[in-house]
């Protein structure tokens, strides 16, 4: 693990800090000393995931909604970084609800970056996504390299990178996007119509039920645990390397796995709980509408300009996880 301590008492933002990736990041930032604000509207993220922050004094709740600047202005008042993850995450909500996507995924993005430009923070790093690559069908997945955006959710993560790429050129305001891969791992929300594919499919696993898998289960992702993202996050905020500013990083490990060899170790990992878990059958449905089909990063541009170097493997962050979910909600 690099050396984080240039964290210590820092004020750092945390948008969306109640969510799964947001509330495993001021996690981690308590950790190094820093002093952690958390603002979210409770949309998607859940009070139980930041709880255990409420008694350390140097953990705010600020309890507000992105779409409106004063409440953006009041939360980027001293800080120092910004770590931008609230939005509205999942590609059929976009396609069900355009509007609300893009509201807070832009709109919110928006008054998020005037906020802090306006009060002088130095570190600006936010959520930006996978999905960017759209149509494209180039394998590994290069930075610069993107397709057509290919659902509504798609489109407001691009128009994201377009807005933060301006605001260098025209107030001189620096930025970095991380691309994230399929992220996954502890507190990630297992419920709604939502859900991702991982905890979704544990939680069918553990209540020894099938699994649906959205078409024929040879589409593959490069899933990314949560602790490879939190270790990019961090470098990101710390990197003293001026040529890592103002650039997107995808953000993964850099290998994909199908999603019929994701239930395989799903089952592998959950059996050794409970041996009935191995003779689960999987279920297969329809195609989903706006899923590409294949996804894999390269992940040379963030280990050259920021040191990355992922800890966890698809198949070490799969283990940890499976067992969070067994101890935590089984
Ligand atoms: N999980 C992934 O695999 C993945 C992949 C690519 C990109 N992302 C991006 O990463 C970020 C975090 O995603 P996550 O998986 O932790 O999702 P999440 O839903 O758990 O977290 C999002 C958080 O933002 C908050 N939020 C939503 N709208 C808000 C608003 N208007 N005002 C204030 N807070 C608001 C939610 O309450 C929630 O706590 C998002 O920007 C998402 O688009 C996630």
């Amino acid at each position: 693990m690099p050396d984080f301590s240039n964290l210590k008492s820092k004020k750092v933002l945390v948008s969306g800090g109640a969510g799964f990736i947001g509330s495993n990041l001021c996690e981690a930032l308590l950790q190094h000393g820093a002093n952690v604000t958390c603002l979210d509207n409770f949309a998607t993220g859940k009070r139980e995931n930041i709880e255990p922050f409420f008694s350390n004094p140097e953990f705010t709740l600020i309890e507000g909604d992105i779409r409106d600047v004063e409440t953006c202005r009041k939360a980027c008042e001293n800080q120092d970084f910004v770590l931008h993850q609230a939005a509205l995450g999942s590609v059929p909500r976009s396609i069900n609800d355009p509007i609300t996507s893009n509201e807070v995924n832009v709109g919110g993005f928006l008054k998020m970056l005037v906020a802090a430009k306006d009060a002088g923070v130095t570190r600006f790093v936010y959520a930006a996504s996978s999905s960017t690559y759209g149509d494209s069908e180039s394998l590994p997945k290069v930075e610069d390299v993107i397709g057509k955006p290919l659902s509504p959710y798609a489109i407001t993560k691009y128009v994201d990178e377009l807005y933060a790429d301006v605001f260098k050129r025209t107030y001189d305001f620096d930025t970095i996007g991380l691309r994230y891969f399929n992220v996954f791992g502890r507190r990630q929300d297992p419920n709604g119509a939502y859900a991702a594919v991982i905890p979704k499919f544990v939680m069918k696993l553990m209540a020894n039920e099938s699994p649906v898998i959205n078409g024929g289960g040879e589409y593959s992702r490069d899933f990314t645990y949560i602790d490879n993202v939190v270790l990019m996050n961090l470098l990101a905020l710390t990197s003293d390397n001026p040529e890592a500013q103002n650039e997107v990083y995808n953000t993964a490990f850099g290998e994909r796995t199908t999603l019929n060899d994701l239930v395989k170790y799903l089952k592998e990992y959950l059996s050794e709980f409970d041996p009935r878990i191995a003779d689960v059958e999987v279920k297969y449905g329809d195609y989903r509408k706006g899923d590409v089909p294949h996804s894999l990063a390269s992940i040379d541009k963030a280990k050259i300009l920021l040191n990355y170097n992922p800890q966890f493997s698809m198949k070490e962050g799969l283990k940890e996880a499976v067992t969070w979910y067994w101890n935590n909600l089984k």
